[in-house]
């Protein structure tokens, strides 16, 4: 679901012409749509209402302060996982109290500046990690809330680069230890416990995997309470699946049938850090064809975008749907088909690698150069995966909201690519 659509062969976000957009703003631009952003937080909101949960937004997914003040203003809280990303929640304006804090490697730095602002509690991934957020605490004589992130062997069957809570993994710890690890906690009284998390993986587009991590998290609490502590919270993490090849994403709810009921038996707090469900759908990365070309019986697609710009179809071998925004034949109900009036085309940008393609082998509409391009389902880990490889500007990111557009991240210039050096 989006607010993406072609009306007469043009391709509008809410009541805005992409073709106006890339005029105004140039390519490749990012453009995301504030009433897809919208649709998919209330979602959640309204499926989990009942167990009033905390929804962390996962900064991590894209951290443009535009979208992050949307969130926060439809009232998101965040999951950040390093001191960048708590700065840019407060610049936000966030309420920092709600804000979790992930990551296997935080620092001193980090932990202090989470504790000067009160942050809600840290997922702690190590024992190494309990000892260094204890030192800091007591040094600033605080008491610092803690969830321990544990690692409940579930495979999620995502890609290997993004499954996360299989043994294994980097990830949080071994939940045969969570009782160890909580008479730890118990035992220190610069640390308070407040619950325990766990992040799958990402995406996921089932829900066993979530059904069977929240009976894994409330055995965990009853564990707990049997020893006479009232754990409060359970972070079920991120990873809810959405559109990149079809409609294939399940709906909000589907996901809180499985979570909601058992929440709500244990008597636990809710929280969850959903990125890419809302911002994943709510972008596009827009970008004009430089040239075509033949070759080797091949044909190329030459576009301004890169993988600098949008790394996963080189990184995770990820599919984005791709389309011109104006087409001389309509967009097909399977992009993974093989359509009449198509023919297969490497959609490819200007970096020197041959890893460097948007889409390979995809059946295409005729391209010509100036014409524009649409990649779809780009809002998460776009933009902010992205990089100044080959010395390439980042691209600039717009907001619209109905017929209304902004700027919230300005072109980079050739002068911002050297800002930092010193000579
Ligand atoms: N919570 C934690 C602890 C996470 O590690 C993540 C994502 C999330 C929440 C949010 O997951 P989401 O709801 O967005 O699926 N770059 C990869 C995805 C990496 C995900 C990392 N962690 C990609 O482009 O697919």
């Amino acid at each position: 679901m989006d607010y993406f659509h072609y009306k007469n062969r043009e391709l509008l976000c809410e009541e805005t012409p992409a073709a106006e957009l890339a005029a105004k703003y140039g390519t490749p631009l990012w453009v995301y749509s504030k009433r897809t952003l919208l649709h998919h937080l209330r979602q959640i909101q309204k499926a989990f209402a009942e167990v009033d949960p905390v929804i962390c937004y996962s900064v991590k997914s894209n951290s443009n302060l535009g979208i992050l003040k949307v969130m926060q203003e439809a009232g998101s809280s965040f999951d950040v996982v390093s001191g960048g990303e708590f700065f840019r929640v407060k610049q936000a304006g966030a309420d920092t109290t709600k804000v979790v804090f992930a990551g296997v490697g935080k620092t001193d730095e980090e932990i202090r500046f989470a504790l000067e602002n009160n942050v809600l509690m840290f997922n702690v991934e190590s024992e190494a990690e309990l000892d260094a957020i204890a030192a800091v605490a007591g040094s600033m004589e605080r008491v610092a809330p803690v969830a321990l992130r544990l690692n409940p062997d579930i495979d999620a069957k995502t890609h290997a680069k993004t499954t996360t809570g299989k043994k294994g993994n980097k990830f949080g710890m071994d939940i045969e230890r969570a009782e160890q690890l909580a008479a730890k906690v118990l035992g220190d009284k610069r640390l308070e416990l407040r619950g325990i998390h766990m992040h799958l993986g990402s995406p996921i587009l089932t829900t066993d995997p979530y059904a069977e991590a929240v009976v894994k998290a409330v055995e965990v609490v009853e564990k707990f309470r049997a020893r006479g502590h009232d754990t409060r919270w359970i972070n079920l993490g991120g990873g809810f699946g959405i559109n990149y090849r079809k409609q294939e994403a399940l709906p909000a709810s589907a996901y809180a049938e499985v979570i909601v009921p058992a929440i709500k038996a244990a008597g636990c707090r809710l929280a969850l850090e959903p990125g890419r469900f809302i911002v994943g759908n709510s972008g596009i990365l827009l970008s004009r064809v430089i040239y075509t070309k033949r070759e080797g019986g091949k044909l190329f697609v030459i576009q301004d975008a890169a993988m600098n710009d949008l790394v996963r179809p080189a990184m995770y071998d990820a599919f984005h749907r791709i389309w011109p925004a104006s087409p001389s034949v309509d967009p097909p109900s399977d992009y993974e088909a093989e359509l009449p009036g198509c023919e297969p085309a490497d959609v490819v940008g200007p970096i020197c690698e041959s890893g460097d393609y948007l889409a390979k082998g995809r059946w295409l509409p005729p391209m010509q150069r100036g014409d524009l391009v649409v990649t779809f389902s780009a809002g998460a880990y776009g933009m902010a995966m992205s990089s100044n490889y080959n010395s390439r500007p980042k691209a600039a990111e717009v907001l619209v909201d109905g017929s209304s557009h902004k700027l919230i991240r300005r072109r980079e210039t050739y002068d911002d690519l050297v800002a930092h050096e010193l000579v």
